[in-house]
């Protein structure tokens, strides 16, 4: 250990008190691999701060000294950004005891909340107040607020509210030198110049540390009607929430594609996932209405709609929840399906979008691509038909060599994202650039964008401490 690495955790110790910096490799190990154990880390250290002024002061201390710091929070997220690279010089900054929920104000609709506070606490600290925090992804148990705007997460309910980003209406964050940007306003308008809180969405660590946000929320739902509906392609799955959309007045609030393949998967590794159709159909959507009036007759409007597309050949066969635990049922079916592929075994995972109009075309094109190009292989293609956002992931058929599957993943993802490029999509819809992508954001991003975000990194961080080599090259 160099004597700088030496008075660093000295001074950090100071800053943290004993109990908040580890060094051993035991203390350290739970965070430095990822969700996906891509990547293996190794720290200076992991430092948890429980205030703001200690973020500060550790920030100013590593910029100081010119240190590397990873912020991290619930290390759900899918592209390595939570995790330090191998050279044993970069502190990891945990933000999981910055965890307070400040304030809940339900006659402005808004919470303000630490970094470090579980997803699923503000949605049932929301729910509490009688409000709702619309933000849902199947990790909700386990990610944090922090790390759902740093990655500007999407999830299953974005159709209607939008991405994590669009929930914000105020920011507390600590710049690379540790000094405070206090801008938690809970204002609905503020055109007083650049929006600068924006930049901290989905900047992944790379331009400063959040401490905490204040986020909208919403009337809660008081009436909801959830199906599984098998559709005749993918096609008809857009055509139908085109029309749902229409015939609802815009109440659709989830919209998500699911192929038979996700069925198999998820009732063979999960739990008390049972399939909810009696035959098998190639391609199935779970849509959900939702409405903050109570008894606002959506399950009717529901039946009614999906007759209707029934007997037009875009439905082949729906269930509808007919209570909160089938609801639930249809639920767990939807949010296993990354759970089940990993049970299944290895797993190419692509994060796309396309316009919404061009997902059948789209799939039309890559998918015997996949057939032609992957052997002993199968597409798991699902996701967030709203958004026009796929996981165009690929499985190993059973007894496939995984070294050598995996060794495919540098050429199959270029052949996709050269396609999703084609179909002027995005090659990372809702997962971030992290490390994994960095060579994809420069393969494909727009150049003045990408001269624009490396201004705006040395503007904001020029040492160049914050999250190194993750979204932009180091
Ligand atoms: P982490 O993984 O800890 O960090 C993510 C990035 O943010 C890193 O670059 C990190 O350095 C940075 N960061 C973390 N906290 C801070 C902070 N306070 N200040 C600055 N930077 C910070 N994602 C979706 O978008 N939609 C989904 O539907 C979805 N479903 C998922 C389902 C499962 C089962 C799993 C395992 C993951 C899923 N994800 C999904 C991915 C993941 O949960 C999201 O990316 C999530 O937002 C990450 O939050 P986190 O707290 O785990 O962040
Ligand atoms: C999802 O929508 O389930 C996730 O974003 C995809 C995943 O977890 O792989
Ligand atoms: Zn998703």
């Amino acid at each position: 250990m160099t004597p700088t690495a030496t008075e660093l955790r000295a001074r950090l110790r100071e800053i943290l008190g004993a109990d908040g910096l580890l060094t051993t490799d035991a203390d350290c190990a739970p965070y430095l691999t990822d969700h996906r154990q891509l990547y293996q880390g190794v720290a200076l250290g992991v430092a948890l701060p429980r205030t703001v002024a200690q973020v500060s002061q550790l920030l100013s201390s590593c910029n100081a000294q010119r240190v590397g710091v990873v912020p991290q929070g619930g290390n759900t997220s899918y592209c390595g950004g939570a995790t330090p690279d191998e050279s044993a010089s970069q502190l990891l900054v945990s933000l999981q005891r910055l965890n307070r929920i400040r304030s809940i104000d339900p006659a402005n609709y808004s919470l303000v909340a630490e970094a470090g506070c579980i997803l699923a606490r503000l949605q049932q600290a929301a729910d509490e107040a009688d409000r709702l925090l619309p933000l849902t992804l199947g990790s909700q148990g386990s990610c944090q607020i922090g790390g759902n705007l740093s990655t500007n997460a999407g999830g299953t309910s974005v159709l209607r509210y939008g991405m994590a980003r669009d929930l914000v209406l105020g920011l507390e964050v600590v710049l690379a030198d540790g000094r405070m940007l206090d801008s938690l306003t809970a204002l609905r308008k503020d055109n007083t110049g650049y929006d600068i809180k924006s930049l901290f969405l989905g900047a992944e660590g790379t331009l400063g540390i959040i401490t905490a946000a204040s986020l909208k929320l919403f009337p809660k739902v008081r009436d909801v009607a959830t199906a599984f509906v098998a559709i005749a392609d993918v096609r008809a799955a857009v055509t139908l929430l085109a029309r749902l959309r229409e015939a609802s007045s815009d109440r659709v609030s989830s919209f998500e594609l699911i192929p038979r393949v996700a069925v198999e998967l998820t009732t063979r590794h999960i739990a008390q996932v049972t399939d909810p159709l009696d035959r098998a159909h190639d391609w199935y959507v779970l849509c959900e209405l939702s409405s903050s009036r109570a008894a606002d007759g959506l399950e009717e409007l529901m039946s009614t709609a999906l007759s209707a597309a029934l007997a037009d050949g875009l439905v082949r066969d729906a269930a509808v929840a007919r209570n909160e635990r089938e609801r639930a049922a249809l639920w767990k079916l939807r949010e296993s399906i990354p759970e089940a592929q990993r049970k299944e075994g290895a797993s190419l995972k692509h994060d796309v979008a396309v316009p919404v109009a061009a997902l059948a075309d789209f799939l039309a094109r890559a998918t015997p691509w996949v057939d032609a190009h992957v052997p002993e292989a199968r597409l798991v293609a699902y996701g967030h038909v709203g958004d026009g956002n796929l996981h165009f992931n690929i499985s190993p058929l059973a007894g496939a060599d995984t070294a050598r599957f995996l060794a495919q993943a540098p050429a199959v993802r270029r052949a996709i994202h050269d396609l999703v490029r084609e179909f002027g999509g995005s090659f990372s819809a809702e997962h971030g650039i992290g490390r994994l992508k960095v060579d994809e954001l420069e393969r494909y991003a727009n150049p003045v964008e990408l001269d624009l975000m490396r201004a705006v990194k040395r503007a904001f961080d020029p040492h160049g401490i914050m999250n190194p080599g993750k979204v932009l090259r180091a």
